[in-house]
């Protein structure tokens, strides 16, 4: 089914979508385009609160909190994924509004993967706060992201395009692949580059790349454009994963809201480990030793194989494979052909996406 940019956004589940225009703009500068966040806060947040209010009641508790909508609760996420579909479907000469079910969707399927990856991973903070399962328990925690996913198919279905439902069916079944291999790899101790760049191109990519997609298809682009599009946002999710990595072992957990030092406690084969691990000095030797132990290191020893990490060029080297993954998916957007002058935003994304500290 081809897009359909003439259709109207409103339905039972996003409500009236209001026109971004006639709005001040509330937004924090959360991103490097002003504009894009406008429109995330206009369109796509209360798009988002609209959708999620019509969830049962426990799974709709769970989905407030984790979005920080709860009182007491500050924050939500920085709604990166639903920037890029809105900056998509601008760079191929669409009308964002059209985009909106996109945007939602996405973002929906990011939180539900956020519910169930501190599940899987034991991470007991998120957003600066208990992670979901911390305080509501584990089953209410796995309940809330599968109704997050059955909304997301349900919002985007109604945007009535077959070929942007599928692309985010399949987005999904390559995130859980991604997710799967993360946790494999924890007890392997023979992981290669090449295999993280798969592994992290399925957790985070997919889903990057699908966002991309999404926005491309919905604002009308052909599907040459949507293809390389959802490339750019490939390449860009490795790119964020990468940054994602240094920040679970170097990060602030006053910017990240996330536990510092939890990737290594739990033998995480992240970029800058891996590197670390290939060099052949005395740090790389003695990190391999510790990642090979099978007990849980203590705080003390997570901050002395961060240290071992930086020392065996861990860090410069994931750094300069952010960069290199930013410079493959600019050339991807290079590749769709489009007016450079509406692909600024996606432009903008790619080199914050590396550059950020939280
Ligand atoms: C965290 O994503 C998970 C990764 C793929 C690294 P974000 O850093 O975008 O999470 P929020 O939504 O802003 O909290
Ligand atoms: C990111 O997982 C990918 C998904 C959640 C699908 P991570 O485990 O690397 O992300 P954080 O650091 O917990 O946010
Ligand atoms: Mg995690
Ligand atoms: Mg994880």
């Amino acid at each position: 089914m081809s897009p359909q940019p003439g259709r109207t956004l409103s339905s039972d589940v996003l409500g009236e979508i209001p026109d971004p225009r006639a709005r001040d703009l509330r937004s924090g500068v959360r991103f490097p385009s002003l504009v894009t966040a406008r429109e995330v806060d206009e369109l796509v947040r209360p798009a988002i609160r609209q959708a999620v209010s019509g969830l049962p009641d426990g799974v709709r508790r769970v989905v407030e909190y984790h979005s920080g909508w709860s009182s007491g609760s500050a924050g939500g996420g920085k709604a990166l994924r639903s920037a890029l579909v809105l900056a998509a479907a601008r760079a191929v000469g669409g009308d964002v509004r059209h985009a909106v079910p996109g945007a939602v969707a996405v973002e929906l399927v990011h939180d539900f993967s956020l519910l169930h990856d501190d599940v899987i991973d034991g991470d007991r903070m998120r957003r600066h706060r208990p992670a979901a399962w911390v305080r509501f328990g584990t089953g209410a925690a796995v309940l809330a992201g599968d109704a997050l996913w059955a909304l997301a198919l349900q919002v985007l279905g109604q945007a009535g395009n077959a070929t942007a439902l599928g692309t985010l069916i399949r987005t999904m079944a390559d995130l859980m692949r991604g997710q799967s291999e993360d946790v494999a790899f924890e007890s392997r101790n023979d992981v290669t580059v090449d295999e993280y760049r798969s592994m992290a191109e399925d957790k985070t990519g997919a889903l990057l790349g699908g966002a991309c997609a999404l926005g491309a298809l919905l604002g009308g682009a052909s599907p040459d454009q949507a293809g390389q599009l959802e490339l750019f946002g490939r390449h860009l999710g490795i790119a964020f994963q990468c940054a994602d990595d240094v920040l679970g072992i170097w990060g602030r957990p006053e910017r990240t809201g996330k536990p510092v030092g939890s990737d290594v406690a739990a033998r995480k084969k992240t970029f800058p480990v891996l590197a670390a691990l290939a060099d052949p000095g005395d740090a790389g030797r003695r990190l391999a030793e510790m990642y090979r132990r099978a007990d849980r290191p203590a705080e003390r020893e997570c901050a002395l194989m961060a240290d071992l990490i930086e020392q065996a060029g861990g860090r410069t080297a994931v750094d300069a494979e952010a960069e290199r993954q930013v410079g493959m998916a600019l050339a991807c957007l290079d590749r769709a052909g489009l007016a450079p002058a509406r692909c600024e935003d996606l432009r903008l994304f790619a080199s914050w996406a590396v550059h950020r500290d939280h």
